[in-house]
């Protein structure tokens, strides 16, 4: 199999969007044939719990493996359990554990570069892999930043969008200071959870001013909807499933196009 996409979905803003993100894109991907892994590097257990499964515990069931000193290429994926689901659409599960994985790595040597190497040397069973990581930027992030080839920003639609001036500038000098060659290539920001009110219309305005200043792409806004929500705590995260007519559906769309003309270029 050819190298895959390996896209980190980062921010430094808590509850902005990025696991419904990472879970919207990877199953639109599963559901037009592309083999995707979901890595759940956060401690929360969200991915988990949006796809209706109990996070697991030992280091063996969860991403933790990756990062273990034993690591030989055996990826725990696990699959969601719904009726429609694709066997294309595959999660390694985050939670608990990732605290300690977090806690080990400052005593390993190179230790930004412990999941790149998992990478690189155990090729992982998917052609796009999504990386969910915690909103802290913590060693886990610079692990993700030194994984991937490509990265995507979703962006709060509050005060705190002010912060993606900083993530960028973090994201710029560790791919410099990790000497990281080929750069990963931020694909670009997506506006989440937009409302309909003024307040978001300035917002919505000003988030596109911040990214075109900075250079980075601008993806249409997904919209705000409460069927997101009320999806992901039953456990039925992709609105594919649970509310396929919901025009919120076709928000992911220009992403998921740009992730697959990145597939059809590599061929
Ligand atoms: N477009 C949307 N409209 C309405 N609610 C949304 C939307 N996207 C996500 N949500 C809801 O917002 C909450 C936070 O989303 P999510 O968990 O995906 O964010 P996150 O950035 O991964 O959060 P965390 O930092 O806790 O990991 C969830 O309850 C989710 O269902
Ligand atoms: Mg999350």
């Amino acid at each position: 199999m050819a190298e895959p996409i390996i896209i980190w979905i980062a921010s430094n803003a808590g509850g902005v969007g990025k696991t419904t993100l990472a879970i919207h894109v990877g199953y639109r991907l599963a559901q037009h044939g592309v083999k995707t892994l979901l890595v759940d590097l956060d401690t929360n257990g969200s991915l988990a719990r949006f796809c209706g499964l109990r996070p697991p515990i030992t280091t063996e069931e969860t991403s933790a493996a990756l990062f273990s000193r034993q690591f030989s290429g055996n990826y725990p994926v696990v699959f969601p359990e719904w009726r429609q689901a694709s066997e294309k659409f595959g999660l390694c599960l985050g939670g608990d554990i990732m605290v300690s994985v977090a806690l080990d790595l400052p005593s390993r040597t190179a230790k930004e570069y412990v999941l790149q190497k998992a990478f690189r040397k155990f090729p992982p069973p998917a052609e796009v892999i999504l990386l969910d990581s915690p909103a802290s930027l913590d060693v886990l992030s610079y692990c993700a930043l030194a994984a991937a080839t490509h990265i995507l920003i979703p962006s709060p639609m509050s005060i705190k969008m002010a912060g993606v001036d900083s993530l960028l500038q973090m994201i710029r000098s560790e791919t410099e200071e990790l000497s990281l060659n080929p750069a990963p290539q931020i694909l670009g920001g997506v506006p989440m959870k937009v409302a309909k009110n003024a307040d978001q219309k300035t917002f919505a305005a000003e988030i596109k001013d911040i990214f075109a200043d900075q250079g980075v792409h601008c993806f249409p806004a997904v919209r705000e909807n409460k069927h997101f929500e009320n999806a992901a705590n039953r456990g039925i995260a992709p609105l594919y499933l649970y509310r396929p007519g919901n025009e919120a559906c076709k928000d992911f769309d220009p992403i998921v196009d740009a992730i697959q003309s990145l597939l059809s270029n590599k061929k």
